[in-house]
């Protein structure tokens, strides 16, 4: 496994990939890893005959007073799984040479990006539209995966992909739940075992939300709003963003629940920490 940190390195390296006619597999990420990282690399193994990981923590994507600074960060472990994964190269730049003085161009998606997430975050998606392109033009990829569990990051950069011609198809992959059904992200390693027992409540209310579309035949989105919220109001430490019914290609929300392309979609704080989560219904 190589290990490049160097923007120049990485983009010549690409480009003699490409001059080769050899099709590359991309895993963005922000590092600290996890199983659903690594089913996110072993997806995309299979198809590409190089394959590359990132590990970035992209400053901005993260608005003042978010958790940039203590973002979990451990870039030995990092680099050990990449390499029990079979990763070819891992790409690991400094924020100075992606973020050099004086850039002062950035990419962003303004219709997508504007609802759930980007309400409460309104420069986040532009942070990830534009380190997106950055990674892209740098490792020129035939393939990238992303994980189900940030559906409006997929839908965002898909529609960044479409608009701007990147030559490129996404592969989305399922989202990994911990044994307790918490979906995996590297931000529970801020959780206690209180909020932990809290922030579970996010996965049981999607699950209460689905059984009734997907049990009772359900289609009203309030009544299956109303399930979710009783079950998200039983955490004391629970602040609810949002929960949603929404399009799974577009993000807009449902009037009517159509099982097969809607979706439930959920964000809220456990004291300061941001979780979201989703259930594709029936
Ligand atoms: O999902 C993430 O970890 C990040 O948003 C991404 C896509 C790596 C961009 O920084």
């Amino acid at each position: 496994m190589k290990i490049i940190s160097s923007v120049s390195e990485m983009q010549q390296q690409a480009l003699s990939w490409e001059r080769a006619g050899t099709q590359v597999g991309f895993v963005p990420t922000m590092g600290f890893l996890h199983e659903g990282h690594l089913s996110l690399i072993d997806l995309i193994r299979e198809r590409a005959e190089i394959l590359v990981v990132s590990i970035f923590v992209n400053p901005t994507q993260f608005a003042v007073g978010e958790d940039l600074e203590k973002y979990p960060r451990d870039m030995e472990r990092d680099l050990a799984l990449c390499e029990s994964r079979k990763v070819d190269y891992v790409f690991a730049p400094e924020n100075k040479y992606i973020y050099p003085p004086g850039a002062s161009t950035f990419v962003s998606e303004e219709k997508v990006s504007l609802g759930l997430c980007g309400q409460t975050r309104p420069s986040h998606f532009k942070g990830v539209t534009t380190i997106c392109s950055k990674l892209f033009n740098l490792c020129r990829p035939t393939w990238v995966a992303l994980g189900q569990k940030d559906a409006q990051q997929v839908v965002v950069i898909k529609r960044m992909i479409q608009d701007l011609h990147f030559p490129i198809e996404v592969v989305i992959g399922p989202t990994l739940r911990d044994y307790d059904g918490l979906a995996m992200s590297s931000r529970n390693s801020y959780l206690n075992d209180r909020q932990r027992k809290d922030a579970l409540l996010i996965n049981q209310a999607l699950r209460s939300g689905a059984s009734l579309v997907e049990e009772k035949d359900v289609r009203n989105v309030d009544r299956v709003k109303a399930e979710v919220m009783t079950v998200l109001r039983q955490g004391s430490l629970l602040r609810v963003n949002y929960a949603e019914v929404v399009n799974r290609e577009t993000m807009e929300l449902e009037n009517e629940i159509k099982p097969g392309r809607s979706m439930l979609i959920v964000a809220a704080w456990v004291d300061s920490i941001r979780l979201i989560d989703n259930w594709l219904l029936g």
